[in-house]
């Protein structure tokens, strides 16, 4: 078998539902009469067929009732359900505690993390933080240099381009409009690709491009570098030049753009947490995944203070290192695969390869689930056109009940598609008799989808039928209450570690006493 989740003919209704036989069992032997010959019977012990290595477990089949359903980690997926609907606790976190292998987390929520923190340390297992906010204090951090590779001008461009695609939600949301953050993003990361370039190429550090990302008119060094330097990209001097000196608006504007793409590493706290300085030296991404360790990216729901184009472009460097690794691998993919779960995503880590890392990179042993509270989320980040493609490249789309969406749940319920129903009428009198017809009516109606109970979702996967799917809650029961005392055990040390931060009245008095020493405190005459 070389498929788990197979088309299987209910007999209750006679539909096509999704599921995975608990085990495969070989040919039955025929004297059922004999017992089966010690050789065979260890055989079948030996390949009984465990679901879990090739998959994770989205819950049983409720209507129609069938048996348990599974995803191939070869097969992506996306959930969308708004908030407390159940897409991070019923899914995400079942899969990313099931996932064998490496898995990179996107997500928004502290208590997400601390819930699986501990189960994907187990054995060892290395789990690394991209904590900008210092929400997390005391878990290993992962510091990256986004400088690190960018003599290359392929890592320079794609780089930049991560970062300023985490800023087109922000301009969208501040009422600039989807189409213009999107070509805003374009024009920024022409200037950011020369000035991470212009950088790698000299040996600077991410404090020298923050010089002139602050200043950007009145800093000539890039364009000299990017002039003058053998090894840098031909050209980009002049793109960099067009990029800045445009008509005053649009220049203006890039510039902006530009400003918030970097706009975290200008607080002091973030940069010194999240970029390797002395004593704290970059996390190894490739030795991570090597050991089937966990990239947590953290990030916060706040307008003014997007990690987004951060957690872009670090979680951008690690799905091409993965790929890197899978290319070189003698199995021709990662293996075990490699699960990134992107939780949030549109507020996390808006990945603009997300969609053609979906189509390519799932064969390579890169496993994707995304999740989303509505699917105009995702017009906004992607464009309604790129928006679409996604959900056409997801394999198993998981929708919960509860959007007041109307667009949406028609659209649903389009997709989920028709039933030819019978019907017979009686005609009564001298002429009387039966006629029988067949009409089709939608499987599933548009207020039905908003219906959809808790703890339920509708499976639409490949080819085969829509489904009502049962859930399972990663908090219920004995494992569950397991999850929720290792989370609580995990916040109580991280409330332990914040009790040592100094807190900003102590700040405020010791940048006052500095002020008073340096006579800072006394207005200046004016000479
Ligand atoms: N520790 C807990 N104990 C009991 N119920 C909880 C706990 N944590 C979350 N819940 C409940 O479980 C439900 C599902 O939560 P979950 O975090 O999976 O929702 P979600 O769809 O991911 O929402 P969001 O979009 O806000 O992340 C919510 O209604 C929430 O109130
Ligand atoms: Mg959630």
């Amino acid at each position: 078998m070389t498929h788990p989740i197979i088309p299987s003919r209910h007999p209750a209704d006679g539909g096509v539902g999704v599921r995975v036989p608990s085990a495969i069992r070989l040919p039955v032997n025929e004297h059922h009469d004999l017992p089966a010959p010690p050789a065979l019977a260890a055989r079948r012990r030996r390949v009984r067929f465990d679901p879990r290595q090739v998959g994770w477990r989205i819950g049983t089949a409720h209507e129609p009732r069938g048996g348990e359903l599974w995803c191939p980690w070869d097969r992506t997926a996306g959930v969308i359900g708004p908030q407390g609907s159940g897409k991070t606790l019923d899914l995400l976190t079942p899969a990313l505690l099931g996932a064998p292998g490496a898995a990179l987390v996107t997500l928004t929520k502290l208590d997400d993390l601390l819930l699986t923190l501990q189960e994907r340390q187990r054995d060892g297992r290395p789990c690394v933080v991209l904590d900008p906010f210092g929400l997390a204090p005391g878990v290993t951090d992962l510091t990256w240099d986004p400088i690190e590779g960018c003599v290359d001008p392929h890592v320079a461009e794609r780089r930049a381009k991560a970062f300023t695609a985490g800023t087109v939600k922000a301009s969208a949301q501040s009422g600039s409009g989807d189409a213009a953050a999107r070509f805003y993003a374009a024009e920024a990361a022409k200037v950011l690709q020369c000035y991470f370039h212009a950088a790698a190429l000299v040996g600077d550090t991410l404090d020298a491009v923050l010089h002139w990302v602050a200043k950007p008119l009145s800093s000539p060094r890039p364009a000299e570098i990017l002039t003058e330097h053998p090894h840098a990209a031909p050209f980009w001097a002049g793109l960099l030049q067009g990029a800045l000196h445009g008509d005053d608006r649009t220049a203006g504007n890039t510039i902006t753009t530009v400003q918030q793409a970097l706009a975290l590493f200008f607080q002091p706290d973030i940069r010194r947490r999240c970029v390797p300085g002395p004593g704290r030296p970059a996390v190894d991404v490739a030795a991570i995944i090597r050991r089937n360790g966990t990239f947590y990216l953290l990030g916060r729901e706040d307008p003014y203070a997007s990690a987004s184009p951060l957690m872009t472009a670090v979680a951008e460097h690690i799905l091409d290192t993965a790929l890197q690794l899978a290319s070189a691998s003698p199995y021709g993919r990662l293996c075990p695969p490699m699960l990134s779960c992107l939780d949030e995503m549109p507020s996390t880590a808006p990945l603009p390869t997300l969609i053609t890392r979906m189509a390519n990179e799932r064969a390579l042993g890169l496993s994707f689930i995304w999740a989303a509270q509505t699917r105009r989320q995702l017009d906004t980040i992607f464009g309604e056109q790129q928006a679409r493609a996604l959900f056409g490249l997801t394999n198993v789309l998981i929708l919960f009940g509860g959007s007041k969406d109307v667009a949406f749940n028609k659209e649903v319920s389009d997709l989920a598609g028709p039933v030819r129903v019978a019907r017979t009428s009686w005609n009564l009198g001298q002429h009387g008799g039966r006629t029988a017809s067949g009409e089709d009516i939608p499987i599933i109606t548009a207020d039905e989808v908003r219906q959809i109970p808790a703890r339920q979702a509708l499976v639409v996967a490949e080819n085969a039928k829509p489904l009502i799917a049962r859930l399972t809650r990663s908090i219920d029961g004995k494992p569950g209450r397991a999850l929720l005392a290792q989370q609580r055990a995990a916040r109580d040390a991280i409330s332990v570690n914040r009790a040592t931060q100094s807190d900003a009245q102590s700040r405020t008095a010791e940048a006052h006493a500095e002020a008073r020493r340096r006579n800072l405190n006394q207005p200046r005459s004016t000479p």
